[in-house]
């Protein structure tokens, strides 16, 4: 287990940080994908143990740390004008300290474009360098004006206890980084080849999760399915999905990203079978194009990735696939585009999300030539929703009349109603007593909409 936080490190830093006397305060953001919010977690732990309490609302933070995504331009956009707002607090209290972590801060061209752009921000570092943390700090009280630390992709930070966001659903992390390069992505740049965390701690974190009353375990990685492949063990993800089934108590467990090149029969069958695990599979498909899939790198094609659904629907026809799509890939043409659309037909997806390509800077597609128009693009993207909506609608009719197994997850939008998740991923509202939030209830479906399902508490 890694010394995070040495205790002389620890009573450095806490020289500094309770010198005025008063408990500091410090405000944790994580954007983009369920990977980063599971670091920010970790990070809170991290500024807790130093001696931080954490607050929602950053005007009232002695620091302000932004964990940033790089998946998209809109994604970096959004950090550059949260930054231009956050100026204003740094100039009325210049004690205040301004931190950037995560996928954005991993680049070496953002570090330099901070440096110069956003003289202000006082640490950075790297989703490799997240155990380095606490060091950066005490870098910091004692004068360092920018302390950054972009690493090498080694950090694990196993020992780094997470201050979790939420009371009953809990985020695990199986492995860090990606290995498949698709053309389009910076992820593998920003995160580092393929790191599994070793089953005996994965499985020891769950357990004590369970233990404290959790109710859903989400796995997390950029393609849980290639768990263990860089193992000296003989484990794989269907055994892990396997041996977390067999943890006593009442939980669901679910997991993201699955990369359909490595979908095994194996892992297939674990997941219709094994009790706990939702009858639901996010299997990002990204295009309906054989010829768009092979620019990209995807590794299978159209055929494949319809075998793999046929499979799971020939063994539970209602089994609930969700999936990532992007629209307007370079030189993606009107044909290209057609087969996205047959295959959202043909699959019947409870939910997809959909993204506008970006253009990523070092990746192999930001290469190459792209004649589609932007007007193009959105025009194909509204086409994609509105199907997206229709073939929903659709296809939540399998549930009318049905009781579903649902955790209540909160207050709905509507007066007097809960929002929830059946155990296969479909979006539940009905009437209930906030009292059953963290519980799972039964609700017998009554009304279908183009997001969600409706009904009865029984
Ligand atoms: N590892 C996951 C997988 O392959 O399924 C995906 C992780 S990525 C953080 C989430 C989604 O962002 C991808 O599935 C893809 O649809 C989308 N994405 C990634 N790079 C993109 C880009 N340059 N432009 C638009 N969307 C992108
Ligand atoms: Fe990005 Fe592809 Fe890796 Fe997913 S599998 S993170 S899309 S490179
Ligand atoms: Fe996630 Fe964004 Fe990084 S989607 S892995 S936080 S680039």
């Amino acid at each position: 287990m890694q010394m995070v936080l040495p205790e002389s490190l620890q009573t450095q830093l806490q020289s500094y940080l309770f010198a005025q006397g008063t408990t500091p305060c410090a405000y944790v953001h994580s954007f983009g994908c369920q990977l980063n919010v599971s670091d920010g977690e970790r990070i809170r732990g991290v500024l807790q143990q130093i001696g931080y309490t954490l607050t929602n609302h950053y005007e009232d933070a002695d620091l302000i740390l932004f964990n940033t995504c790089a998946v998209r331009g809109s994604a970096e956009d959004r950090l550059y004008g949260v930054l231009g707002n956050v100026k204003r607090y740094k100039r009325e209290n210049p004690n205040l300290i301004l931190v950037l972590c995560g996928c954005m801060a991993s680049e070496t061209h953002t570090a330099e474009f901070v440096r110069t752009h956003y003289p202000y921000v006082d640490i950075l570092f790297g989703t490799a360098s997240l155990s380095r943390f606490p060091k950066l700090l005490l870098e910091h009280f004692q004068g360092e004006k920018f302390a950054f630390d972009i690493g090498e992709y080694d950090d694990m930070y196993e020992g780094l206890s997470p201050s979790r966001e939420h009371p009953f659903q809990a985020s695990v992390p199986v492995m860090f980084g990606c290995n498949n390069f698709c053309t389009y992505c910076i992820v593998p740049y920003v995160r580092g080849r393929e790191r599994s965390r070793k089953p005996d701690q994965i499985i020891r974190e769950v357990r004590e999760l369970i233990q404290h009353g959790y109710k859903e375990i989400m796995l997390l990685g950029q393609n849980v399915n290639s768990y263990g492949n860089d193992l000296d063990t003989s484990v794989t993800f269907a055994w892990l999905l396997q041996q977390i089934d067999e943890i006593p108590g009442d939980f669901v467990i679910r997991f993201l990203s699955s990369h359909p090149k490595d979908a095994t029969p194996d892992l297939l069958d674990t997941i219709l079978n094994e009790k706990k695990i939702g009858k639901h599979l996010h299997l990002p498909v990204q295009s309906g194009s054989d010829d768009v899939l092979r620019r990209m790198n995807r590794q299978y094609t159209t055929k494949k990735y319809l075998e793999i659904v046929d499979y799971l629907r020939s063994r539970n026809s209602d089994f609930s696939l969700t999936t990532d799509l992007i629209v307007g890939f370079p030189n993606e043409t009107e044909i290209d585009f057609a087969g996205t659309l047959d295959l959202v037909r043909r699959v019947k997806y409870d939910n997809i999300y959909t993204f506008i390509y970006s253009k990523r800077r070092g990746t192999k597609a930001a290469e190459m030539e792209d004649k589609i128009s932007s007007k193009e693009k959105h025009d194909r993207m509204e086409q994609l929703l509105l199907l997206q909506r229709e073939v929903a609608t659709e296809h939540y009719r399998r549930f009318l009349g049905r009781t579903l197994r649902v955790l209540v997850e909160g207050k709905s939008k509507r007066d007097g109603w809960l929002i929830g998740k059946d155990l296969a991923f479909i979006i539940v509202e009905f009437s209930g007593e906030e009292s059953l939030i963290g519980t799972f209830v039964d609700v017998k479906v009554t009304k279908i909409h183009n997001w969600a399902v409706e009904g009865e508490l029984q």
